[in-house]
Formats: structure tokens, C-alpha cells, sequence
């Protein structure tokens, strides 16, 4: 079973060529998710030149690893958060804004007639042991004030002890949507290039974009990387974290349609069904941790794996994957014009919610670079500064970046090759620099330099994804050093 979602089934991904041409645009777009095809869709549709450089293949960043999930309430901290750290006000603002982008991806599926299994059905957070019921009121509490329609069921399998649910939420195969959104909106006004990753990017009056091999010129830039490549502020108000899902077959047709959010200690699992050609599957999502800290993580599988047995009656584990995801320090996305930026704009900290919010940032760039005057453009300002709303967890995020820095550049985990077992990966000093040595299945080792081309952290490894995935702002990399995601542009240097 190797690291693909649900959604890779009946998939057929796109094939665009690499960029090989030099060329001016009016909008260059750096990743081909929802967000960058998304806006690509919207700038092309009012009249843009548009070029969308993605490292690989459309859809397979973040996109085809989430759930599919669509909804106008949001995860992580909760709504309720918001309205603490902000006011009511805001909370509207965001749920009404959401609920915008769940319309938007609808009326595009209709209009282009997108086969992607979009359906309506209601999201339900509720608790069945009782636990983080506090959480569960807060959150009633406030997507009543947001003006969502609450009702007090909850369709699940197991007995719930308090909860509530919002209809007419969504879900549908977003791979497929992005895919089937990218084929139809190719043309020679809207160029979509993959196997084109982007290695400078320079603002000025005309942006400079850079792949390993050509390079675009363009008015702006929209960096739709899930978090902007290269050096940014606003890496310092991220929190970078892992989540993991496993997918089985689920026998007989007990649960219906819908987003369930079963609260767990401290974080809610995310379970819905999906039908396959294999019969129906259920899958879960949870078992976050920041990106790098956890070394034995095939244990989150585990878990999932065992969860999904004591609730449903499940056969065969068909799928597990992982995905990644960057939490904003004031609970709220950052989209817009970066800091310092005149032409380069950013969409990230989109926590575990990024179809939604991808297409949102798309909405709302794009009528930036149109002039139109967005409502919820000031709700997402990249720049703004809420330094009272951002404090406890910017300071929480720093403070364990500088700690993971100052701990590994101390510490090395083994003296010599022969401690590094097989598909294990190690940090070695080799003559005073330090070394990321992992051993493959074959016995052959890989070495790599342990820095992070980003900002200089030291890599740790992931067993579960067999990759060199750093503490800091969430770089990941492959067991060559190759750029998997994250914020760095460049590979971990190779050694001979
Ligand atoms: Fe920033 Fe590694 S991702 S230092």
C-alpha cells in the first residue's frame, strides 16, 4: 500500500507539458492545486493571460490528499475561537465567506459539467464518550451566532452523547474536480505546465519566475503553494503539521452521506464514506503532530486503523495516506499581497480546511488583480498584524522552532554507518558536518546534508513516508533530498 489517497481511483491525471519556452504573462500562478487552478479558471474567465507552473502533476500537492470535504464552519481551534479572539462580526465574515466558496466550486461543476461526485450533506461535530463536551457547546454556541442551519440530530453509526449538525454542507472527489477543471480550462491564454517547479521568483515592475528550465515573465504572482516558496514573513505565524487517514471497506450501508467530526481528547477524527468500484469505503483522518517531531509514526495508522474497527463494521484497510497542513497563529488564513510585496501575492494557513479556503483565496485574489473590490478581501489581509490575536500561538510556534534548532544542531542520533538499520534514516556527524543518512530496503545507504536549504534546521525522518521532513516551517524531502513540499526551493545538498 503505497502513500495514495481514495481519490487516486478512477482518477486519469493530467498530462501537460513541462515549460520549455520564455514568454510573458499577465498572471504566473506557482502550483497547480485548487487554489492556483482555481484562480487560474477565474483570471482566464475575466480576460487574463495566465501561465500555472506546477512541480508535478495537477492535484497531486495537498489537493488529492484531502478529504474532499467541503463546509462553511471551520477545524482546528474552531469557530468559536474566532469570535473569542475577533468578535461575532468576524465570524460571520468567515462563514459567510466560506459558504461563498462551497456555491462557487458547485455552480463550476454544474456550469462545466465536472464528474466529481459533489453532493450536498450536512456536517456533524458531536462527541460519543463524552469527551471535549465543552468544545462541542462552544462550537453549537457558535455556529448559531454565525447564522448557520443548526439542528440538534446527528446521523452516526454509534450512539452519540451531545452534538449537532449544519446542513447542506458538501463533498465531492477533489482530485477529480481539479483535474476535470484544469482540462477544461487549458488553452492558449490559460497555459498549465507540470514537471515545471519554480527555483526563483523575483519581484519587480515585471516578475521574474524561474523552473529548472525556462522561466516566465509576468504583472503578478500568485504563490499557491499551500505556504509561498522561499523566505516570507509569514512563515514565522505558521505552525506546520502532519495528519494521517486510512480508508477500508465497509460492510453493509450503515452510515449515509456526511461530514462526521467524532471528538477525540483534543482533536476531532474526520470520518465519511465514499463508494468505490470496491463497494463503499469509510474513511478517517486525524492524528495530527507537527510536521518532523514524530519519528515513529506509523503508530497514527494504527490508531486510525483500530478506531475505525471499534466504530464501524470494516473489512480490508484499502488506503492510508498522509497529508500536510499550516495553522495560522490568529486562527484565520493569510491571503493577499505578501508583506513587502507589491506584485506577489500569497493564500496559506489554511489549517485542515483548504478546499474551501484554496477557492476563497482564489476568489479573492483574483478580483484583486482585477480591481474588483472583494468584500472579504480586509478579513484575510497577508500583511495585517494582530499581534493580541496571534500572541499565545506565535509565540508557541517560535519558541519550538528556535528549541528544534539549538536541540539538533547539539545532538546526532548515531557514530557510524552500521548503527542506521534498513529503512531506518539517522543524523550522523561526518567530518564536522551533519549528515542525513537513511538505508533503503537493499542495504544502500543515501546520504544527504541534514541542513535545510530553508532557513539551516536539521531534518528528521519519517518512517511512515520513508522521507527527511523538517521541524521548522514544514519542509519535506525525499530520502535522495529531493524537494517533496514545504517552503524550501532547493534540495538537501547531495554528498558524493
Ligand atoms: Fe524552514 Fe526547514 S522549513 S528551516
Amino acid at each position: 500500500m503505497g502513500n495514495l489517497s481514495v481519490w487516486h481511483e478512477e482518477v486519469e491525471l493530467t498530462s501537460f507539458p513541462a515549460l520549455s519556452k520564455e514568454f510573458h504573462v499577465d498572471v504566473a500562478i506557482v502550483g497547480g492545486g485548487i487554489t492556483g487552478i482555481t484562480a487560474a479558471y477565474l483570471l482566464s474567465k475575466a480576460g487574463k493571460k495566465v501561465a500555472v507552473l506546477e512541480a508535478r502533476k495537477v492535484g497531486e500537492g495537498s489537493t488529492g490528499f484531502s478529504t474532499g470535504n467541503l463546509y462553511a464552519t471551520i477545524g482546528g481551534e474552531g469557530m468559536h475561537k474566532i469570535a473569542q479572539k475577533f468578535d461575532d462580526q468576524k465570524l460571520r465574515e468567515v462563514v459567510e465567506s466560506r459558504t461563498a466558496a462551497v456555491d462557487l466550486i458547485e455552480q463550476i461543476i454544474k456550469e462545466h459539467n465536472i464528474d466529481c461526485d459533489f453532493k450536498r450533506a450536512p456536517w456533524s461535530l458531536f462527541t460519543v464518550e463524552g469527551k471535549s463536551q465543552k468544545f462541542v457547546e462552544q462550537e453549537r454556541d457558535a455556529a448559531i451566532r454565525a447564522g448557520l442551519p443548526v439542528v440538534s440530530s446527528v446521523p452516526y453509526t454509534a450512539e452519540v452523547k451531545d452534538g449537532f449538525s449544519v446542513l447542506n454542507q458538501a463533498q465531492f472527489n477533489p482530485l477529480k474536480y481539479v483535474v476535470g477543471l484544469a482540462n477544461r480550462i487549458q488553452s492558449d491564454t490559460c497555459r498549465i505546465f507540470e514537471n515545471s517547479r519554480v527555483v526563483k521568483v523575483e519581484e519587480g515592475e515585471i516578475c521574474n519566475v524561474e523552473t529548472e528550465h525556462s522561466r516566465v515573465t509576468a504583472d503578478h504572482v500568485i504563490m499557491a503553494t499551500h505556504t509561498p516558496k522561499g523566505i516570507y514573513m509569514v512563515h514565522t505565524t505558521l505552525g506546520p503539521y502532519r495528519e494521517y487517514a486510512v480508508a477500508a471497506t465497509l460492510n453493509g450501508d450503515e452510515l449515509s452521506s456526511g461530514i462526521y467530526w467524532d471528538m477525540q481528547e483534543t482533536e476531532h477524527y474526520s470520518v465519511r464514506t465514499f463508494d468505490s468500484e470496491e463497494g463503499k469505503i469509510v474513511m478517517v483522518l486525524g492524528e495530527m503532530h507537527k510536521v518532523g517531531q514524530k519519528e515513529e509514526n506509523l503508530e497514527c495508522f494504527h490508531k486510525l486503523e483500530a478506531f475505525l474497527r471499534k466504530r464501524f463494521d470494516v473489512g480490508e484497510v484499502v488506503y492510508r495516506w498522509s497529508a500536510q497542513q499550516y495553522k495560522p497563529a490568529d486562527t484565520i488564513p493569510y491571503i493577499g499581497i505578501s508583506t513587502g510585496d507589491r506584485r506577489t501575492f500569497i493564500a496559506t494557513g489554511f489549517a485542515a480546511d483548504g478546499l474551501t479556503y484554496g477557492t476563497l483565496a482564489a476568489m479573492i485574489i483574483s478580483d484583486e488583480i482585477t480591481g474588483w473590490q472583494n468584500k472579504w478581501s480586509h478579513t484575510y489581509t497577508a500583511s495585517r498584524l494582530t499581534p493580541i490575536a496571534s500572541a499565545p500561538n506565535f509565540a508557541k510556534e517560535n519558541i519550538n522552532v528556535a528549541f528544534e534548532l539549538v536541540k539538533d544542531w547539539l545532538a546526532n542520533d548515531v557514530e557510524k554507518f552500521s548503527e542506521v538499520r534498513t529503512y531506518e534514516g539517522k543524523i550522523m556527524d561526518i567530518e564536522g558536518s551533519k549528515h542525513a543518512v537513511h538505508r533503503d530496503g537493499e542495504g544502500k545507504l543515501h546520504i544527504v546534508s541534514a541542513v535545510c536549504p530553508h532557513m539551516g534546521c536539521i531534518v528528521h525522518w519519517n518512517t511512515a513516508e520513508q522521507s527527511w521532513d523538517c521541524p521548522c516551517h514544514g519542509s519535506r524531502f525525499s530520502k535522495e533530498g529531493e524537494v517533496l513540499e514545504g517552503p524550501a526551493i532547493n534540495p538537501l545538498k547531495k554528498v558524493e
